[in-house]
């Protein structure tokens, strides 16, 4: 998309932040453009997942006002924004890949969110479905200077760290499932992917990438596991703004307490927000299925199963609570 056809949908979407009705002919007059063309910004908005609708007549609006993305609003509720940056993007393809490509010129603690994902990216290469405005979709660079045993634990840590953060923010019944789902009611709310670059012996560079769901539109399509978003926890939509800073502190609280003292002041924490702890799950690794009582994490983060009385320690996999096919 050129630059001017960019500009264009970002003052369309100024526009229609308000829910009111904005007619094809005055948003055509205002940009300099037909009424045809402002039809097709339109579609290409909608097929970002922003919810427009037209009324014959009225023109164009948006279901629910929407409340932007704000540098400086983000900046001014947070404790910490002296000294990490942190951009706002409208639409980039993934905000992990937006920092990893300028890994060598950021900061520890730099990070970025964006109002929508064209390419967002889950964990096991799978898509993660990020609509315009709807949800959060935040990465962090952090360097570590340890090598890759200093990172042993790192993907719980983060799980921890947006728990905290819900907890703050009045969310009480947050859960993690191993490694780093968050979870509550048993439905799927939030989602980290850790991206790391780096060579053995010598520093690594991670990107730790938080994708939360705020207030998913409901007629969503292409999420594969039962969901839910805090618009339906809450009974309101929450401030993401708010939600934004509360995230990048209390990360960097957890982040800079795990470089100094690594996993183990997080243990029993996560143990606590364990939403499989001594329950019968099933740990799924490529082929293999086994199957035993989750009994929370060891020191180094790998997940603990007890079979037959002996308990055991697992590095790989994803838990399942279905029976194996
Ligand atoms: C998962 O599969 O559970 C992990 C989802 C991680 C999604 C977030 S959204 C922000 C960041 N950018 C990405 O492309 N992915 C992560």
């Amino acid at each position: 998309m050129s630059k001017q056809s960019e500009s264009v949908r970002n003052q369309i979407i100024l526009t229609l932040v308000d829910g009111k009705f904005h007619s094809g002919e005055e948003l055509g007059e205002s940009l300099g453009i037909t009424r045809a063309a402002i039809s097709k910004y339109m579609k290409s908005l909608q097929s970002l997942g922003l919810d427009i609708y037209s009324v014959t007549g009225k023109g164009y609006r948006l279901a629910t006002p929407l409340e932007l993305l704000d540098q400086e609003v983000i900046q001014s509720l947070r404790q910490h924004s002296q000294d990490t940056p942190l951009e706002v993007l409208n639409i980039v393809d993934s905000t992990n890949q937006f920092l990893k490509q300028k890994i060598g010129g950021l900061r520890t603690g730099h990070a970025c969110v964006a109002e929508a994902q064209t390419a967002g990216r889950g964990r096991h290469g799978r898509n993660w479905i990020s609509p315009f405005g709807a949800n959060l979709y935040y990465s962090m660079y952090w360097r570590f200077d340890g090598g890759y045993q200093a990172l042993s634990g790192l993907s719980l840590v983060v799980g921890v760290a947006i728990a905290n953060s819900l907890n703050l923010l009045g969310v009480a019944d947050v859960q993690l499932k191993w490694p780093n789902d968050v979870y509550v009611y048993g439905r799927k709310l939030a989602g980290v992917l850790v991206e790391v670059e780096g060579q053995i012996g010598g520093h690594c560079d991670c990107v730790m990438g938080i994708g939360i769901n705020v207030a998913m539109p409901k007629d969503v399509n292409g999420i594969t596991q039962p969901w839910i978003d805090l618009e339906e926890i809450l009974g309101e939509r929450i401030d993401r703004n708010r939600l934004c800073a509360v995230l990048a502190d209390e990360l960097i609280t957890v982040l800079q307490q795990f470089e100094r003292e690594q996993l183990t002041p997080f243990i029993q924490r996560w143990c606590e927000l364990d939403c499989f702890r001594m329950r019968p799950i099933h740990l799924i690794n490529g082929k293999q299925t086994i199957s035993g009582i989750g009994r929370g994490i060891d020191k180094t983060g790998a997940l603990l199963l007890e079979q037959n009385g002996q308990i055991k320690p697992y590095v790989g996999g994803e838990i399942s609570v279905r029976s194996a096919e």
